[in-house]
């Protein structure tokens, strides 16, 4: 489908207007639908306050809802205001993603843009644009450079969610002593109960019949945006921005667009994921060529250091050598792995690598590592390396070092890094998720797209979507991951965490999650257990395989020791599984239960299916219709063996293969934590 937009007056609208002109107070309407005529939002002024609201199907979903801005040193932008003038646009375009969950996607909606004036000085102007999708909505403000308007200090955005249900929630909290995590576990809880939280913001009316998910799309030079529902009146959350260290949440110069407040909506919780709402509120590539970008699993110099095998710091156990760092290329290249990821190998990890981040070198490697032979090495093994950027927060010591690093891993060949965040808020000050640090995370990942580098960013700020616009921004982290499970400080991961994560953060994009522990138990190092009890993985080991085709990342990790998949049959479903899909079908769902998912492999016919499910053992007879009709697959079935149980037996996994076709069906048995993996491909004449 090509472009197709098209603009037409609203001559009812108009008439409204004009009549509202001469009477200021008199209430002004503008409604926009979605292409299938089912979401609808009016924007309306009412006692001179705009407002939005959103119906779906006719019922009330979203009532009423402020809109505005409070300023440092300025009046509030929020009373006194009337609609001068709307312009639409219908746009339905399909466009290809260069990797992802899906190949294709379908950008439809409906677009409003409302003109808004304050009606008594010092009569300052934006324009609220709207735009309705069959999947949910997004809107934005958009302040134009004017006389009453130029620099500016915003200390609160006004916007409100006025939930018309105290629909019920999945969340993890905002408000947190550090300031840089979102790596909590879920909560579920009637909206109304809510203080706050970070989005996307899951929620399930209370009659079951719509899902919605609260997030933001396209943010640039902006805060990022939490919920704030305390102090709440009648379910309504409000926008809470992350703060600059002197509490200024956003500053600049008009003209300035905010990101785009999104709703997502679904009738089932299977149609929330794979979400491209977000997606289609990016701005396209701006990269000249994308064929430099790869996704890939990898392996990497790691694990280790979390279960304290290996120490990041110089030392007899320094993890990052030559030669470990060789042993994995070797693996990597024998398993047909894309990338190894190294950590440690620059200096500044002795001692507190926390408190002392402005000792980190990005160049400079420790002795016992020979950047430039390990880069060659893996060149010739045609395995990437994965160079890591730990700054902890010393933003001011990573960006003087970006040009020279980045230019030193052009010239060695080397094109993805991981970089790392860990700590409560900035050598400045400024919060972890301020317009500060927005800005710095948009930097590298410019920075890194010059110089031809893919980047994993962990403690990252939250997916907006902007991997549109820089595909080179590949996954990140953004939530709690398996090295909880190596830390097990306050109990790890338990079993449903990955069914609350695929309906929730997930739905924003990619996660670096590092999944395929096998050594589910955990040998202890030389640095013995952080927590002799807890350091344990609360999954079977065909979970683990599961959560390959589940948790989606272009970069997808193999994250234990290399020796641990050693003479393991089951590690043949992670050399086979993909890493990019043309389709994905979630197949069941229940959010902090179970989830099934089938994803058709990228230029490919094979199928992967994950399930998986928490502490309760269930099961499901999938059928498996997707698969191309008249056709016979072999399905290869890693299903939890006898007798698997996360907590006392986790290790069985029984692999057997089966002949398939799409009028048959799978029959799932997980074990309490399990899960089943299937690889789906065309039969050959060796299986007949
Ligand atoms: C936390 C990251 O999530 C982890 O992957 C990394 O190994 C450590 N920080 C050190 O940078």
């Amino acid at each position: 489908m090509r472009d197709a937009f098209r603009s037409f007056p609203c001559a009812v609208l108009a008439a409204a207007l004009l009549a509202g002109a001469a009477a200021p107070t008199a209430a002004q309407t503008a409604r926009v639908a979605s292409p299938n005529g089912r979401n609808q939002v009016a924007v309306e002024v009412r006692e001179g306050r705009l407002t939005y609201s959103l119906t779906r199907d006719g019922r009330k979903l979203i009532l009423p809802s402020v809109l505005g801005f409070e300023f440092r040193g300025a009046p509030r932008l929020r009373d006194g205001l009337r609609i001068t003038d709307t312009t639409r646009q219908a746009h339905d375009e399909t466009w290809t993603q260069p990797w992802g969950e899906v190949a294709r996607v379908r950008d439809h909606h409906n677009e409003l843009a409302v003109g808004v004036e304050e009606t008594n000085a010092p009569n300052r102007r934006f324009t609220l644009r709207v735009r309705v999708f069959d999947d949910g909505i997004g809107f934005r403000y958009e302040v134009p450079d004017q006389p009453a308007l130029g620099a500016y200090e915003i200390s609160d955005e006004l916007t409100e969610f006025a939930l018309a249900d105290d629909a019920r929630a999945w969340w993890i909290p905002s408000n947190l002593p550090r300031m840089d995590r979102s790596e909590m576990l879920f909560s579920s809880s009637p909206v109304s109960r809510l203080d706050s939280v970070q989005t996307p913001l899951t929620m399930a009316t209370t009659d079951g019949r719509t899902y919605l998910v609260i997030h933001e799309a396209d943010l640039e030079d902006y805060a990022r945006m939490n919920l704030a529902g305390r102090r709440m009146e009648n379910n309504t959350l409000r926008v809470a921005l992350a703060p600059w260290a002197d509490g200024v949440k956003v500053r600049g110069h008009t003209p300035f667009t905010t990101p785009w407040r999104t709703i997502q909506l679904a009738d089932r919780v299977e149609q929330l994921a794979p979400s491209v709402l977000g997606l289609n509120l990016n701005p396209p590539s701006v990269l000249p060529s994308t064929d430099w970008i790869h996704p890939m699993k990898y392996v990497g110099i790691w694990w280790g250091m979390h279960i304290n095998v290996f120490t990041w710091s110089s030392g007899p156990i320094h993890g990052a050598t030559t030669a470990r760092a060789k042993q994995y290329i070797d693996f990597a290249a024998a398993n047909g792995f894309g990338g190894v990821l190294v950590e440690g190998w620059n200096t500044g990890w002795d001692g507190d690598w926390i408190a002392n981040r402005n000792n980190f070198s990005f160049t400079r490697a420790y002795p016992d590592y020979d950047l430039a032979e390990v880069a060659r090495y893996a060149h010739a093994k045609g395995v990437r390396l994965i160079v890591h950027n730990e700054t902890s927060g010393g933003i001011q010591n990573y960006e003087r070092q970006l040009d020279s690093a980045y230019t030193l891993y052009q010239s060695l060949g080397l094109d993805a890094i991981k970089t790392g965040y860990v700590t409560d808020t900035t050598a400045e000050g400024h919060s972890h998720w301020s317009q500060f640090m927005v800005r710095h995370y948009r930097h590298v990942i410019e920075e890194a797209a010059r110089h031809h580098i893919m980047v994993d960013a962990h403690e990252p700020i939250h997916d907006t979507g902007e991997r549109r616009t820089y595909p080179n921004m590949m996954s990140r982290e953004g939530a709690r991951g398996q090295e909880y499970n190596a830390w097990g400080g306050d109990g790890g991961n338990p079993p449903e965490h990955e069914t609350n994560l695929f309906f929730t953060r997930l739905l924003d994009g990619p996660m670096d999650f590092t999944p395929g522990i096998f050594d589910i138990r955990i040998a202890r190092g030389p640095g013995g257990p952080r927590t002799p009890e807890q350091s344990r993985v609360r999954t079977t080991l065909a979970k683990q395989l599961a959560l390959y085709v589940v948790i989606y990342s272009p970069l997808q990790m193999a994250a234990d020791l290399i020796e641990n998949y050693e003479g393991q049959p089951a590690f043949q479903f992670i050399r086979d599984v993909a890493v990019d899909w043309d389709t994905t079908n979630v197949l069941k769902g229940a959010i902090g239960d179970y989830v099934i998912v089938a994803r058709r492999v990228r230029g490919g016919q094979d199928w992967f299916l994950g399930a998986i499910t928490d502490e309760q053992a269930r099961t499901f007879d999938v059928p498996l219709g997707f698969l191309t009709s008249g056709r016979r697959y072999v399905a290869e079935i890693y299903a939890d063996g006898p007798g698997a149980d996360w907590r006392d037996n986790p290790q069985p996994v029984t692999i057997s293969h089966r002949v398939v076709t799409s009028r048959s069906s799978l029959h799932i048995a997980m074990a309490p934590g399990g899960g089943q993996a299937v690889r789906i491909r065309p039969a050959t004449g060796a299986d007949r």
